[in-house]
């Protein structure tokens, strides 16, 4: 549970631009925009430092102040409850789970050109070759199951050189405010602590994931 105070800090340096990097930030300026002394400010600084939510620097003309993952990610945990409240039919749903490697076959059927022209058509995106497997946690299993009845969109299956392809069905979703998709194939009886998730770009580079790094996918729906 992150503090209140830690919040509050934490949308300050957002809201001065400190999620796309680096701000200059003096202590008395923070304190001037929280209204409370510099002395202040800079103990509220220390602490989410500590806590990696944010990253300090010393330069010449002072200290610069970024907003870490972690850092936005508590955010956004705040931000869907403020979603929750003010929009309630809109649902919004997080999955959260650990980057897994799989054997290689996501690459394989993302670059089948029908799946390809498929999934880019229904998604916005032309997809990245291959699917970013994610491990689920045990409470997500359980929100994953709720996604059942949520918008996912089904891509026939067919017929190519004497093949059969099988269908799928695929839902939006966003990762660190990546658009991707949970994609799973129909018919076929798939581990239910596992998600397979495409996205225009390759996501362990953008965003420079590893195995056993922990994600949270983000799904909403009317
Ligand atoms: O080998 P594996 O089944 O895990 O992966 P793949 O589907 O063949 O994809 C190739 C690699 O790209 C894997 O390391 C995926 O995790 C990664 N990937 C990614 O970074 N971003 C995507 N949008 C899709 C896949």
């Amino acid at each position: 549970m992150v503090e209140a105070e830690d919040l509050q800090s934490l949308k300050t340096i957002a809201l001065f631009g400190g999620c796309r990097g680096p701000i200059w930030l003096s202590s008395q300026s923070l304190g001037n925009a929280l209204e409370i002394s510099p002395q202040t400010a800079s103990r509220r600084l220390i602490a989410l430092e500590r806590q990696q939510f944010v990253i300090r620097s010393m330069k010449p003309d002072g200290q610069y102040v970024a907003v870490t993952r972690e850092g936005e990610l508590a955010l956004r945990r705040e931000y869907a409850d403020y979603v929750r409240i003010f929009n309630p039919e809109q649902k919004q749903y997080t999955l959260t789970g650990v980057v897994i490697s799989g054997l290689g076959e996501g690459r394989y059927y993302m670059s089948i050109p029908h799946y390809k022209e498929q999934f880019g058509s229904c998604l916005g995106f032309e997809p990245f070759p291959g699917t970013l497997n994610i491990r689920l946690d045990a409470a997500s299993i359980q929100v994953r199951k709720h996604l059942d009845h949520a918008g996912w969109t089904e891509i026939p299956g067919f017929t190519a050189d004497d093949r059969t392809f099988g269908g799928a069905q695929v839902i939006p979703c966003r990762i660190r405010g990546y658009r991707c998709a949970i994609v799973e194939p129909s018919r076929t009886h798939y581990p239910e602590d596992i998600i397979e998730v495409i996205a225009g770009c390759e996501l362990r580079n953008v965003l420079n994931l590893n195995d056993n790094d922990t994600i949270e996918v983000e799904i909403t729906h009317d």
